[in-house]
């Protein structure tokens, strides 16, 4: 007897086999790693929720980079941490051309300039009530929040910024980007956009490291509902229209269907940010021994190749790429 004639098994007996099968890799350039920077000196603080994740003063921040250049890491997402005496409802800070953004572009731009910097362009790192745009009557406004950020991008821009990340979900905010950007001379500067980005509960740690939480309400106005598959294409559309070069869909894990929505729907560059809540997640699981996390770190990064994505944006990078690079 012999049967079946069809046996999947065959292809999977050995490593080599089972490698040269394989559909879908992972490789250090595939790796977006965001970088959390402090004021002050000589400080490097672990972030609570996020074990083995630091903010860095920025004296402290080049052997980081080098640690992650080695590895094969191509490219960096700069968030920085505000004093809460810079914060105001305009996020007056932001467009501080010698504010801690601006120096550490120039800084990373003067000392590596082959790493790719992309920027956080928010403000809620710098709203004294930690929202994404300026409050009026306990509502987040629109249009003179695109302003603001249209303004953020090119004060990145200046200092020497490769791409920017619009992490705010205001509307029309690309299209004002690319304008503004261009008027200024910065046409060859290209935007990395958040464009379904959801009201999430996985951005805890995340607000912990920058102390960004919002100070009333939640973010629900202009974030995504996590129900809806069918708007997220059209927040790329319009994003795709306005002048985007690459979308990104966010968070990552629970969000995989959106990933290959996007990628079968449009032709650009995709990212998924795996946020800080997944990483949390698998830190402490794994601290109490309940997950490997090397394994199931792989495992998660895989499945936003899987998924259709071409960049991921990890709290991983440094881990995955080392894995990476001793196989
Ligand atoms: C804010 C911003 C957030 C993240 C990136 N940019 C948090 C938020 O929207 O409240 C979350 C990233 C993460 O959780 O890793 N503009």
């Amino acid at each position: 007897m012999n049967y079946p004639t069809t046996r999947l098994r065959r292809n999977r007996q050995s490593a080599a086999i089972r490698e040269m099968v394989q559909e879908h890799r992972l490789h250090p350039s595939d790796f977006i790693a965001p970088i959390f920077i402090m004021e002050g000196e000589e400080q490097k603080q672990e972030i609570p929720s996020m074990p083995g994740y630091y903010r860095y003063t920025l004296d402290l921040l080049g052997k980081e980079l080098e640690e992650l250049i080695e590895v094969g890491i191509q490219s960096v997402l700069l968030f920085v941490k505000v004093p809460e005496s810079k914060k105001d409802n305009k996020g007056t800070e932001a467009l501080n051309d010698e504010g801690l953004m601006q120096q550490s572009v120039r800084f990373i731009k003067e000392h590596y300039p082959d790493l790719l910097v992309m920027t956080d362009v928010a403000m809620d790192p710098y709203s004294s009530y930690g929202h994404d745009g300026i409050v009026e009557d306990g509502e987040i406004v629109n249009d003179p929040s695109v302003e603001v950020l249209a303004e953020m991008a090119v004060s990145h821009a200046k200092a020497g910024a490769d791409m920017v990340a619009p992490s705010d979900m205001m509307d029309g905010r690309i299209g004002a980007m690319r304008k503004a950007m261009d008027e200024a001379g910065f046409e060859n500067k290209g935007i990395m956009a958040y464009s379904a980005k959801y009201a999430s509960a996985f951005y805890g740690p995340f607000r912990d490291a920058l102390d960004s939480a919002p100070g009333f309400g939640d973010k629900k106005t202009y974030q995504m509902n996590p129900a809806n598959v069918h708007e997220a294409l059209r927040e790329v559309e319009l994003d795709i229209n306005e002048g985007a070069d690459m979308v990104m869909v966010k968070p990552g894990m629970p969000y995989l269907d959106v990933v290959r929505a996007v990628k079968q729907n449009f032709n650009i560059p995709v990212s998924v940010y795996n946020v800080s809540g997944e990483y949390a997640m698998i830190k402490a699981a794994a601290e109490k021994g309940w997950l490997n996390e090397e394994e199931v770190m792989m495992e998660s990064l895989m499945a936003f190749k899987r998924a259709g994505a071409d960049l991921i944006a990890t709290y991983f990078a440094k881990e995955a790429a080392k894995v990476i690079a001793d196989l």
